[in-house]
């Protein structure tokens, strides 16, 4: 049933009446938010920001999901399966879900995901990572979605990370590691997201690096060529972390960025 469909309350007839009126509950219901973060490259940003972008909901009293559907990297450690950024993830997020669903495929070989997968006799598909979706936003108010690599990682012979963010539907956030290389690394990927139909509804330039030459000049490059919000620029961290990389971004950028609801 969607948000949109008739709400029949009883069998009495101002009941029916009624009922082809929106349910003044459900409109009045905040718009939820979710994206999906993709990077320039692997080792970049993209944890880091989702986490600081979970870290900011959850301090605005939003309970909050991280996702990260596809991992590569895992150690067993008290006998559970261990991978850095599903850790990470979870540890800045207040919704607290079975690793199974916030990360339904989860492998063992820090390697190329089908590369990872098929050392394990997997095979990477949408439907569990959809239905992990769905349940996860039955828990949550908002879902970060955390991609693997860069946009166009391969995740089996014809299914992609790109493909991934389109099944889902979600406005993408696009982490760009500042690096010699860097812009035409992020204008490829804003076509590739345009191509897909997706919607890129903010950009984060990450200082992965300390002291890159021109880094003013590449920043100001990519703000006057990608048609999005920059929600900030994250220097390079001492102790890098949730908080101290959200103390530099402004997500009231993103559409649907909910209020606060702490009091
Ligand atoms: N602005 C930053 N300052 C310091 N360290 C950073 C910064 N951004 C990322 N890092 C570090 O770089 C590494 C890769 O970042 P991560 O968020 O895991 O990238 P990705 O998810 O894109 O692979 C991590 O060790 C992280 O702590
Ligand atoms: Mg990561």
């Amino acid at each position: 049933m969607s948000l949109d469909d008739p709400l029949i309350v009883n069998d009495t007839a101002d009941a029916v009446k009624t009922s082809t009126q929106p349910a003044a509950a459900a409109s009045a219901l905040p718009p939820r938010f979710s994206c999906f973060v993709t990077g320039t490259d692997t080792e970049i940003g993209k944890t880091l920001i989702s986490s600081a972008m979970l870290h900011a909901l959850v301090q605005r009293g939003v309970r909050a999901c991280g996702m990260k559907p596809v991992a590569a990297g895992a150690e067993l450690r008290d006998g559970r399966w261990h991978n850095d950024d599903c850790d990470q993830l979870a540890a800045a997020s207040n919704v607290h879900l079975p690793q199974s669903i916030t990360t339904p495929f989860l492998l063992r070989e820090a390697a190329a995901p089908h590369i990872a997968a098929a050392l394990e006799g997997v095979t990477i598909a949408a439907v569990p990572i959809l239905a992990a979706y769905v349940e996860i936003n039955a828990a949550a108010d908002a879902t970060v979605v955390e991609g693997v690599g860069g946009f166009r990682v391969p995740l089996n012979d014809d299914f992609d990370t790109a493909d991934l963010a389109a099944e889902l539907e979600l406005p993408v956030v696009l982490v760009v590691g500042l690096r010699l290389g860097c812009i035409s690394h992020a204008l490829l990927t804003v076509e590739a997201i345009a191509a897909r139909g997706l919607k890129l509804v903010g950009w984060v330039a990450n200082e992965t690096v300390a002291d890159m030459a021109f880094a003013d000049e590449n920043v100001a490059a990519l703000a006057q060529r990608i048609d999005a919000p920059l929600l900030g620029r994250v220097p390079r961290l001492a102790t890098p972390g949730a908080q101290a990389a959200a103390a530099h971004l402004d997500f009231t950028l993103l559409p649907n960025w909910p209020a606060h609801t702490k009091l």
